[in-house]
């Protein structure tokens, strides 16, 4: 009898209990009223009278030996309980990758322009976008009844009580901050040359179309000095075309006429997206036209006290939106404010 209180306590020892089911199968073979310990006790009658006392006292601390096991093994199974119900980690799935953002992409065309003008030279300059009709029109030479002035092409702020259009406006190019540049010459003692780049958001009254849009963004450039030349505006924008685009990519001024500059030229680059076979975007003819440019014209340069005998300036204007066409071939302006994230997502990296 002794011996298998000896075999029981070893069993009960090494008896593995890792899950609920485990632990029942413990409490039935070694607690439960048909377990092998209850066994034993009905047994005990057959023991000799004489050792009934000691083979008793041995049972009884089996049988606290048995509940001792039950217990902590139940505790400690409870406190692994909320491990048990995790679902299993299977270390061999993919990693599920961060999602990072990206670069909305005329922010991205607008900070490589700033940068290829920033090597050679040129600040960055900022102004309003509700502005006069004097720093929008008038200074630049606009003559009163030019029809950008229009209705059709400006947005007014607000009219005047008898109808016609008040002076405060949407900016319908970034040129206001040539003129607002210029005119802080008179803070100086001395003139400061002046070779800045004025990027931002300007408005037009157009109805939203893959090709118009009401809303937009120019990068505007301006060098004001002694000597400077229709050559070194040509240089310029010859080296901003091949930074920013291929190195093979050809250029043309075209002549034109801006009432702020004089002469003036048009800047066409050859198609970035069909590279001269033809396609809708340069409508066929290889050439794609992406800024206008010239000489400041005198009276502008009066207009802001800058004396046109002394100095002489070009200025050029580009559109961010071309640009980025041409660079990533967005076809459609209207994809730039939808917020899909999988056109955005396309630029992430870039
Ligand atoms: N302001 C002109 C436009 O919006 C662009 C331009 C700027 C042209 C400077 C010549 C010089 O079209």
């Amino acid at each position: 009898m002794l011996d298998r209180v000896k075999e029981i306590y070893q069993e009960i020892e090494h008896f593995q209990i890792q899950s609920k089911d485990e632990l029942e199968q413990f409490r039935l073979r070694y607690i439960g009223r048909k377990g092998v310990v209850t066994d034993l006790f009905e047994k005990l009658k057959q023991v000799p009278q004489e050792d009934r006392r000691a083979v008793g006292q041995e049972l009884n601390s089996l049988k606290d030996f048995a509940q001792q096991r039950f217990k902590e093994s139940s505790t400690s199974l409870e406190n692994s309980f909320s491990e048990d119900v995790q679902p299993p980690v299977d270390l061999s799935l993919p990693v599920i990758p961060n999602l990072y953002g990206a670069q909305h992409p005329l922010n991205l065309v607008r900070q490589q322009i700033i940068s290829i003008f920033g090597r050679i030279g040129f600040s960055v300059a900022d102004g309003p976008e509700i502005e006069t009709d004097w720093y929008n029109f008038g200074a630049l030479n606009f003559p009163d009844n030019h029809p950008a002035r229009d209705m059709q092409d400006t947005f007014f702020v607000d009219k005047k009580s008898n109808g016609a259009p008040a002076d405060l406006l949407l900016r319908t190019h970034t040129s206001n901050v040539q003129i607002r540049l210029m005119e802080h010459q008179k803070f100086n003692t001395t003139f400061q040359p002046i070779r800045a780049i004025m990027p931002g958001r300007v408005y037009r009254n157009e109805a939203i179309s893959a090709r118009a849009h009401c809303m937009f963004h120019q990068v505007e450039g301006l060098y004001v000095d002694k000597n400077v030349g229709f050559k070194d505006l040509k240089d310029t924008l010859y080296h901003f075309v091949k930074e920013m685009f291929a190195k093979d990519v050809k250029i043309r001024f075209r002549p034109s006429y801006f009432p702020f500059t004089e002469p003036s030229a048009e800047i066409d680059i050859s198609c970035q997206i069909c590279h001269g076979s033809g396609c809708p975007i340069c409508k066929y003819s290889g050439w794609v036209e992406i800024a206008g440019s010239g000489m400041v014209d005198p009276n502008v340069l009066i207009n802001c006290g800058v004396d046109p005998e002394e100095y002489t300036g070009y200025a050029f204007g580009m559109g961010v939106e071309r640009i980025t066409q041409l660079r990533y071939g967005v076809n459609d302006l209207r994809l730039y404010t939808e917020n899909d994230v999988r056109f955005l997502r396309q630029f992430q990296g870039a």
